[in-house]
């Protein structure tokens, strides 16, 4: 039942005070954060650029907690190594990089990292039919990808529910992530349509209040 899913929080460092990201992601930490969210982006796939391999390497020795690696970049392929090497242990690829979706998630696999396929506001559920049994996760975009900040797409809500239903009928414990627009007004909506996983920056990062207490407000709009 949807009640009985636990429901996680990721923070996304890509709203972070870049200037003391150990310090924001120790308090992100402590403040009951279960993931550290990874956007990389290449301007390409994407309009923006942000970080590479150094990054996550860097990031690694600050914290034990996963760092799902969101790879906004095209022939997500080439990099996928170096990331798993400098400490992504979760590799999120985008369903529209991938014209070879099944082998990248083998790839990833074999590496020793969890995989995760991801897919954009406009790519149908229906595409994720014959790769769900062999992710360990799968993430709805609730955005466009390529900046925080942006404003939720409600219509997202209708495939969080297809997804949710197409997990369920697999018995399948695979995480169910949403990226986007998160905050303590959309928050209770996704996780009503059956998200596990809430990937946010803005609402963790971008408040005027502290992270901890950020947390916890995203945290009390789902309580119950
Ligand atoms: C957007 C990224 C997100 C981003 C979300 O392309 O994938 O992870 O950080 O930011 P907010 O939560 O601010 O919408
Ligand atoms: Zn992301």
């Amino acid at each position: 039942m949807k009640s009985k899913l636990q429901v996680r929080i990721a923070a996304s460092i890509l709203s972070a005070d870049l200037a003391r990201l150990g310090e924001q992601v120790k308090e992100a930490e402590a403040g009951g954060a279960v993931f550290i969210h990874v956007d990389v982006m290449d301007g390409r796939f994407v309009p923006n650029i942000t970080v590479g391999p150094f990054v996550v390497e860097a990031l690694r020795r600050v914290t034990a907690l996963p760092l799902p690696t969101h790879l906004m970049i095209v022939e997500p392929e080439r990099y996928i190594a170096d990331f798993v090497s400098a400490g992504s242990d979760w590799i999120l690829v985008h369903q529209e990089t991938c014209p070879h979706l099944h082998r990248t998630i083998q790839q990833i696999k074999t590496l020793g990292a969890k995989a995760g396929v991801v897919i954009n506001p406009a790519t149908p559920v229906a595409c994720l039919t014959d790769i769900v049994e062999d992710v360990d996760s799968v993430l709805v975009m609730t955005v466009n990808p390529g900046f925080g900040g942006q404003e939720f797409i409600h219509n997202t809500l209708r495939k969080i529910r297809q997804v949710r239903r197409m997990l369920d009928e697999l018995t399948s414990g695979a995480a169910l992530q949403v990226d986007g627009g998160i905050d303590h007004r959309t928050a209770p909506l996704v996780v009503q349509a059956g998200a596990t996983v809430l990937v946010a920056g803005e609402a963790v990062f971008g408040t005027n209040e502290s992270v901890a207490a950020a947390i916890s407000r995203l945290r009390q709009s789902i309580a119950g």
